[in-house]
């Protein structure tokens, strides 16, 4: 059997990050966490630190400013995968000035983990996050760095343990709010399962300069669907109220950061829409490609929360 990659994290702590190194290390990757050394010694952080240590994870101090650092760790691997998080998006710019000096990597996977950005259309904020990733992708191309785009779609964990409703910490019993008008798909994909896909991603020469669709068939589903798919569960009807084009609007425009760019994000997805159909020249479908990977349905996933 051919080796397996090394593999190196950038953003290693993040939200993502975090699922991804658990999934390299877990599929015998020799894994590397680029990690900056006060994230180390965060009391927040310790238990992710921790759980690195016990996978038998590598922590590489460093920081994507620090271009020495960068370099010393790209030498260790062959696969650098970013999931660094929005504000420093552009920023990979650095890592790609590493790559290319170290000139042995095999594949990068940059920090996507959304919407196919190339196909999305966004109002402020979101657009400037999109037109960041887009930037990033046309730079890996002209340098001729082998890649893969990951788009994850929507983190389960950010939308469905509340049925998407804003400052609520749980999932709604009376009331729901329903962002646009209900009917436009979007896809879901539990963190785990998105990490999974990834790293069989990293060594398949299918996925090679192309972008990996995570887009499991039972994890289509418009809002409307997945507030009836709630309501079964829990065997009562609820109160909707809807959040149209000018009101959504609005809404994005009062809102402060995160929830400002969450929100615009949402826009995108439930009101611009999400081209489903993918172009088979430029990407693969993960499910498709991986049918061995069981992934949790939407359905599964809602089940806890009854
Ligand atoms: N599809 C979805 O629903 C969804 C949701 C959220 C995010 N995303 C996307 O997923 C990607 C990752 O986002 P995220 O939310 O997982 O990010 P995040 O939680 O903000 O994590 C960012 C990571 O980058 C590290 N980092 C920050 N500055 C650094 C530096 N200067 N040098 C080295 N490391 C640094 C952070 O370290 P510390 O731990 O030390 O801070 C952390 O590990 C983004 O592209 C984002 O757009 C998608």
């Amino acid at each position: 059997m051919a080796e397996k990659s090394k593999i190196l994290i950038i953003g290693a702590t993040g939200c993502i990050g975090k699922f991804i190194v658990e999934a390299s290390a877990k599929h015998g990757h020799p894994t590397f966490a680029l990690v900056r050394e006060t994230t180390v010694t965060d009391p927040k952080k310790s238990q992710v630190i921790q759980n690195f240590n016990n996978l038998g994870v590598s922590l590489l101090y460093g920081d994507i400013y620090n271009h020495e650092s960068l370099v010393n760790a790209i030498k260790q691997v062959d696969v650098v995968i970013s999931t660094i998080g929005g504000t420093e998006i552009a920023d990979q710019v650095k890592i790609i000035a590493a790559i290319k000096e170290v000139g042995t990597i095999k594949r990068f996977l940059p920090s996507e983990f959304g919407n196919d950005v190339d196909s999305m259309t966004a109002v402020e904020p979101a657009s400037n996050l999109f037109g960041d990733k887009i930037k990033i992708r046309r730079l890996i191309e002209s340098e001729g760095i082998p890649h893969t785009y990951v788009v994850s779609n929507g983190f389960a964990g950010n939308f469905l343990p509340t049925i998407g409703q804003l400052d609520a910490t749980a999932p709604p019993r009376d009331k729901v709010v329903i962002l646009g008008d209900g009917n436009r798909k979007a896809i879901f994909v539990k963190e785990e399962d998105i990490a999974t896909y990834t790293i069989k991603a990293v060594d398949d020469p299918r996925t090679l300069n192309k972008i990996l669709h995570i887009v499991p068939p039972a994890n289509i589903v418009s809002f409307n669907e997945l507030v009836s798919l709630w309501e079964n569960k829990i065997g009562k009807t609820l109160e909707k109220t809807y959040i149209l084009e000018e009101q959504f609007l609005k809404k994005i425009q009062d809102s402060p950061m995160p929830l400002k760019m969450f929100l615009a994000i949402c826009h995108a997805i439930f009101v611009n829409g999400l081209t489903l159909k993918i172009d088979t020249s430029l990407g693969v479908e993960a499910s498709e490609i991986f049918p061995e990977v069981k992934y949790i349905t939407v359905d599964e996933y809602l089940n806890p929360f009854v």
